[in-house]
């Protein structure tokens, strides 16, 4: 075990990994952008209970595969397809050993991809904290609403901003993240909760709250489109950080006495107690805005505009974009180091030089979401904006297939005992039950709505 992995067997430390990981730009920019696409409350009751029936199951299974393996995915699938009988791996031979290192690898390339996009928007992030500091300086007048066209507009400003932000997370992972991580984690996510809640406070005193929240809250099924479900399916693996090996990697650094389904149910129900809170302070702004875009600008279209509101609202604004962008470094964090243990356990390569490796692989990727609203402008793919095709492709097609492969190996590849042993950690009588509802969910319930979703998605 390499000093790293002996850091984080604290309970408390491996916890605040999982929740940084998990709490990032998906539940606050995301999530409610999604929502709005998809016709409000009735697409929060689904997402609600796919954060159970599917997120839920899948993370467990992915703590599982690390924790018992003690590797990152690749190294975990590769021995999982090699062995049998080891006591780790179910006693029979599989026939696909292929497929399932294609998995693996699957989902080290959406880590790469994703973490390209995810640095394009924490660009935006540090845009706006930048304009927040200006303007707490006196030097220019807060406008809330140039701030974004001036970034759309100009995609050097983007690329520039996503490279300072690949650096900032270059030199963390390079040194290896163990240092003051779990220290810093702990600290800014009470700090961002309490900020949201106190803006979500805000916004709801304001008139157009009650028809937002109705919105939000209120399920009207009729507004459901066919699309709905796969939506639903991507951002929950999405804010989950399932399908991208994270939750391995971060269960081979899990103490042994921490149990995995606990965890797992903690990390969910907090994570998506976040997105609804975010959604409250979001949509009545958005529903006090007759003009405001549905789609990936919509936080930076309306919160800005609160801040504006508000007595002080600069000090609002550059501490939520400040604790913003601190949640989407520890989410990016999250990203890399799972990309960089990948790299390091099947290259034999030093630290230094995967990370090296994997930033500058990013940033050539992120050129291409950073230029869509400028130099690439008007071109499509797949008929759709070039942004919105990215993010729907690898989000809402190809994450969930890299979680349901990933969770047919756990199920089908480790040892029953072993996943069994991991449940009766926890004491309580329900707990075998517990653990024949999972194998139940994990082996046909998840990977069934995910199949369904997939196919919704093409009609
Ligand atoms: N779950 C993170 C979010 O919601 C994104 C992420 C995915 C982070 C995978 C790490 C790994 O923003």
């Amino acid at each position: 075990m390499d000093a790293r992995k002996a850091r984080w067997t604290t309970h408390f430390g491996f916890y605040l990994l999982a929740i940084g990981s998990a709490f990032g730009l998906g539940n606050i920019w995301r999530f409610p952008y999604i929502v709005a696409e998809n016709g409000g409350g009735a697409f929060v009751f689904l997402y609600l209970a796919l954060v159970f029936l599917v997120g839920m199951p899948f993370l467990i299974g992915e703590l599982f595969l690390g924790k018992v393996t003690g590797s990152p995915v690749l190294p975990a699938v590769r021995r999982l397809g090699a062995n049998h009988g080891d006591g780790v791996t179910a006693g029979h031979p599989t026939r696909r050993p292929r497929l399932m290192l294609g998995a693996g690898y699957l989902s080290m390339g959406l880590c790469l991809m994703v973490l390209a996009y995810y640095s394009v928007i924490c660009g935006w992030v540090l845009h706006f904290l930048a304009r927040f500091v200006v303007a707490s300086t006196g030097l220019s007048q807060l406008d809330p609403g140039s701030g974004l066209q001036v970034l759309l507009n100009n995609g050097w400003l983007q690329i520039m901003l996503t490279s300072v932000h690949l650096l900032v997370i270059m030199v963390v992972v390079s040194r290896g993240i163990e240092d003051g991580i779990e220290r810093w984690i702990g600290k800014v996510i009470p700090v961002f909760l309490v900020l949201v809640l106190i803006l979500a406070s805000r916004s709801l005193v304001m008139e157009s709250s009650t028809e937002a929240l109705r919105f939000f809250l209120y399920p009207d099924f009729s507004r459901l489109t066919w699309s709905a479900l796969g939506q639903a399916i991507g951002q929950v693996c999405f804010t989950l950080s399932i399908g991208f090996g994270s939750m391995v990697t971060f269960g081979s650094y899990m103490h042994e006495s921490v149990s995995v389904p606990a965890m797992g149910f903690r990390v969910a129900a907090f994570d998506s107690l976040v997105s609804l809170i975010a959604g409250m302070m979001i949509f009545p702004l958005v529903f006090s805005r007759a003009d405001a875009d549905v789609g990936p600008t919509l936080l930076f279209e309306t919160v800005p505009f609160l801040f504006a509101r508000l007595p002080g609202g600069v000090w609002f604004g550059i501490g939520f974009f400040l604790c913003l962008y601190l949640a989407a470094l520890g989410a990016s964090l999250g990203l890399l180091e799972t990309a960089v243990a990948n790299v390091r356990e099947t290259m034999k390569m030093p630290r230094a030089k995967a990370t090296i490796i994997a930033v500058v692989g990013c940033l050539y990727i992120a050129v291409i979401p950073a230029l869509s609203s400028s130099a690439l402008e008007g071109q499509t793919l797949m008929g759709m904006p070039i942004l919105v095709a990215w993010d729907k492709f690898l989000i809402n097609w190809l994450l969930p297939i890299a979680a349901v492969l990933i969770s047919q190996i756990v199920v089908r590849r480790l040892d029953r005992q072993t996943q069994q042993a991991e449940f009766d950690k926890i004491p309580s009588a329900s707990m075998g039950r517990l653990y024949a509802h999972w194998r139940f969910a994990i082996r046909y319930l998840a990977p069934a709505l995910c199949v369904l979703g997939l196919i919704l998605q093409l009609i």
